[in-house]
């Protein structure tokens, strides 16, 4: 829970206490304690869809009363909660839910758009410790060096000054002890069976040894999926990780879990800046029928072309050329002209706009030409 005194507006007002939920993970955990899931054996999947309501400077994509739909997976170690295959399970069916949502998966070539996986381990309970009294250590000589902020972090919380997007800090923080020295072999061991679960299914991901996130809860697996497209700075677009400890911190029985929540505010702006570019973009072609005895073979070369995944856009046998060409131009990067001869043939007229080149291209290598 989130609890603080707010300002008094006026001098005769009284500072009010405020207690608002920053989201749902910690509530999940003592509900599986306070119903006693943990005695059923099995592995429990809980899900989440609300609001959340955090202090922070609100700008795009980060608001004080946002919206996240989350998962938890949850159970005596006997359930197979902690199991690596649970983590990857849980990635490759994010995965998956942000493929059929349309959202790209970023490339190589171009690493700024659509989705990236970036995970990380942040070690056991006791890998934690060591690793924290280590950076410890090793800030207490850099730190002077650091922004007012990561002075402070240095102090209070030493994880987040990982976290840092201060530019001039970087390099000191890319200098510190790695999380990944500090792992016990079981760890190790953990983590590299999630990455080949994960190799498995061909999900991609990038380790970062920098991704300990905020949220003190976390043991072993972290992840985040960030996006560029429709999302500024705020580039989260969901985030997660194992807990194996949180129900017995909170007074529950060893009940090892790992989830995640999606900012569904978050996943919105996404999906919009997505349907702006699509709905800006032009499709492969215009088909033309020339006549309307040419309509039906025009909507079968549709069908063809649309087969091969290509976007296309059939007029009408009534239109007159101009019309069709105005159309086209619009709407498409080349105009498919289909007469008589056309379809005899087995020859099509196509025009790119772009480079204003006009050729007739056999049917089977229009695939190719147009895209
Ligand atoms: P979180 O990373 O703090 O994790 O939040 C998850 C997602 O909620 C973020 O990736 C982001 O998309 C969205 N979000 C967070 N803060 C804001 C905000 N102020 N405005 C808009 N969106 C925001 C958790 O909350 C964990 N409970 C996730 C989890 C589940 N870990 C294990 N199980």
């Amino acid at each position: 829970m989130y609890t603080w005194e707010d300002r008094a507006r006026a001098a005769s007002e009284k500072a009010q206490s405020l207690t608002l939920r920053p989201e749902n993970t910690a509530g999940v955990v003592r509900a599986y304690i306070e119903h006693k899931l943990g005695d059923t054996g099995h592995l429990q999947k809980l899900y989440y869809i609300g609001p959340q309501f955090r202090r922070e400077r609100p700008q795009k994509g980060r608001y004080r009363q946002f919206f996240q739909i989350g998962a938890e997976v949850i159970g005596p170690v006997t359930s197979g909660s902690e199991s690596p295959l649970r983590d990857a399970e849980v990635l490759e069916m994010l995965a998956t839910l942000l493929d059929e949502l349309g959202i790209e998966r970023a490339s190589e070539s171009n690493e700024f758009r659509g989705w990236k996986l970036t995970l990380n381990s942040v070690g056991s309970a006791t890998d934690r410790p060591r690793y924290v009294a280590a950076l410890r250590e090793a800030l207490a000589h850099v730190k002077h060096l650091m922004c007012e902020d990561n002075q402070r972090r240095a102090e209070t919380n030493p994880l987040r000054v990982l976290d840092s997007k201060d530019e001039a800090d970087q390099e000191l923080i890319n200098a510190l002890p790695k999380i990944a020295d500090y792992l016990d072999d079981d760890s190790k061991s953990h983590f590299a069976q999630v990455l080949a679960a994960l190799d498995a299914c061909s999900v991609p991901y990038t380790v970062n040894p920098r991704l300990v996130r905020g949220l003190d809860y976390y043991t072993r697996t972290t992840f985040e999926f960030t996006v560029e497209t429709g999302l500024g700075t705020q580039n989260a677009l969901l985030g997660g990780g194992r807990y194996d400890g949180l129900s017995e911190m909170i007074g529950g029985p060893k009940a090892p879990g790992i989830g995640f929540a999606i900012g569904e505010d978050r996943l919105i702006l996404t999906l919009q800046a997505q349907t702006t570019e699509a709905a800006e973009k032009k499709l492969d072609a215009y088909i033309a029928p020339m006549g309307v005895e040419q309509n039906a073979a025009a909507l079968a070369l549709a069908r063809e072309l649309r087969r091969e995944g290509l976007s296309i856009e059939v007029g009408d046998g009534t239109f007159r050329l101009k019309k069709s060409f105005e159309v086209a131009d619009r709407v498409a990067r080349s105009i498919l002209i289909l007469g008589e001869n056309e379809v005899a043939s087995g020859e099509i007229t196509v025009k790119n706009f772009a480079t204003g080149e006009q050729e007739k291209i056999a049917r089977s290598d229009l695939p190719s030409t147009l895209r």
